[in-house]
This record gives structure tokens, C-alpha cells and sequence, in this order.
């Protein structure tokens, strides 16, 4: 058998699963994304052990069902820390706006306005208690203005502060080698020691090279991973 098939086998087999919770199985109907079940225990293990209130992160947030999880994992565990996400809604093959889905008459940029009208819907309705601040950018330009400690305006048109330590970061946006491992640096820069990041897509039997993001960062000493679940889990330890 293919070693990768075997890979996953072994993983479905030790995955952890989340406690049950009435509201997200009624999330995950309503909400449409692309959720690895498992992120869900790896998720609330970080916000359980957060070491501060300070931000939370996550790069890639499509129609918001993982934006959701995670504010429902911070208002379960009486946490206050703001979450604060970034996307720019640009799909792969969708860069000219007129192209067509193939098979249909609907354009990428009609497409790419369904998709975040429906991300806006989601959380205002999902997290209404406890709303993420959403800033349209990819997620170089995002850390570039995190850097700079810009004033930012968000799809909710609220302002919101950029800038300091965070505690989390959900990384989960362009997964091609070089923008994952930019993503990681980036959040290792402005990750709090104690911190933690969850790499979508990222398990060893995954094809996606975020692989070689977490084959590097295992050569290093400076993160501990805590959970394969199957995706990876980790907590900078310095
Ligand atoms: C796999 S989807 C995210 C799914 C979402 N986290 C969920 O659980 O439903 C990837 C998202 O990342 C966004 N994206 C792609 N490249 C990005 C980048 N460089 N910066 C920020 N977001 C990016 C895409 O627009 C898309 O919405």
C-alpha cells in the first residue's frame, strides 16, 4: 500500500477527537469551509492554555467557519483575547475576475463577492457575541501593516489597532512552500513565548508542502509540538 495511505490510516486511527457540542455541528452544517475535524481539539487546547489575552490570528478565513470555531472555543473558555484575521479573497485561477468557473456562467469576481458577502453573514450571525476584527489584505501586506502598528479598518467597517505580541496563530491560507514558511516567519516574529500556532493542512500525510514548513521547524529547537492531530500543533518555547 501507498506509505501516504498507510500514513493516513495510522492518523484517523490516534486522532483525538473535540467533546461534543450541539452548536458545532449546527455551525458546520450552515457554514460552509474545509475543516480538518481534528483542528477542532487542537484549537481549544491552545485557547485553553493561552499564555496572555493577547491576540489572536488566523490567515485565510474563506466563509468563516474556522473564524467561528475559534471564537466559540474563546467565549466557552471565558477568554476576551480579540481575534484578528486576514483575507483578501483571492482563490486560485480567480486573479482575472472575468474568467468564468468552468461549466458555469458565474465569474471568479462574482464568486469571490458570494464569498465574502457569505463570510460577513457567517460571523455576524455565528459570533455575534464575540465578533472578529477582518482585515481584506493578503497576508504579507498584513503583517507589513501589523509591523507598522497601522490603524486599520475592518469589513465591518470597525477600526481596529494593529500591532504588539500575539498568543495564537491559526495559519490556514496560501499553502505553497514559500508562503507558508513566510507565514510562519512572520507569525514567529510577534508570537509571545508560550504561544501557539496551528498549521492547516500541514500532516504528514498531507500533499501540501506545508509539510516542509513543519519538517524544518521539527529540526529546530525552538517550538514543542503538542498535538499531530493530524495537523500540526506547536508552542514556541523561546
Ligand atoms: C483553505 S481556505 C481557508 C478555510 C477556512 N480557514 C475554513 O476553515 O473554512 C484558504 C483561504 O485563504 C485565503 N488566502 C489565500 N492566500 C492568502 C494569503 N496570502 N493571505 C491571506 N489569505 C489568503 C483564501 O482567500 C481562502 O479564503
Amino acid at each position: 500500500m501507498h506509505v501516504r495511505l498507510l500514513k493516513k490510516a495510522w492518523e484517523m486511527l490516534r486522532k483525538k477527537q473535540p467533546k461534543p457540542c450541539e452548536f458545532i455541528d449546527w455551525l458546520k452544517f450552515a457554514n460552509p469551509g474545509m475543516l480538518e475535524n481534528g483542528n477542532l481539539y487542537c484549537i481549544e487546547y491552545a485557547i485553553e492554555h493561552l499564555p496572555s489575552s493577547r491576540p489572536l490570528i488566523e490567515i485565510g478565513s474563506f466563509c468563516g467557519l474556522s473564524t467561528n470555531l475559534i471564537s466559540f472555543y474563546l467565549q466557552k473558555n471565558g477568554k476576551t483575547n480579540p481575534l484578528i484575521t486576514s483575507d483578501k479573497w483571492i482563490f486560485e485561477g480567480s486573479e482575472n475576475p472575468q474568467k468564468l468557473l468552468e461549466g458555469s456562467t458565474i465569474t471568479h469576481g462574482e464568486y469571490r463577492t458570494f464569498v465574502k458577502e457569505s463570510y460577513i453573514r457567517n460571523i455576524s450571525f455565528f459570533s455575534r457575541d464575540c465578533l472578529p476584527y477582518t482585515v481584506e489584505k493578503l497576508s504579507d501586506d498584513f503583517f507589513a501593516a501589523w509591523k507598522a502598528g497601522m490603524l486599520e479598518t475592518d469589513v465591518l467597517g470597525r477600526q481596529i489597532q494593529l500591532g504588539g505580541l500575539i498568543s495564537f496563530a491559526y495559519i490556514d491560507g496560501n499553502h505553497s512552500y514559500e508562503n507558508a514558511k513566510r507565514d510562519f516567519e512572520n507569525v514567529d516574529s510577534i508570537l509571545e513565548t508560550g504561544g501557539f500556532i496551528l498549521f492547516d493542512d500541514s500532516a504528514d500525510s498531507s500533499e501540501w508542502e506545508v509539510r516542509r514548513v513543519i519538517s524544518e521547524l521539527k529540526r529546530g529547537s525552538r517550538y514543542e509540538v503538542v498535538a499531530a492531530n493530524p495537523n500540526y500543533l506547536v508552542k514556541k518555547l523561546r
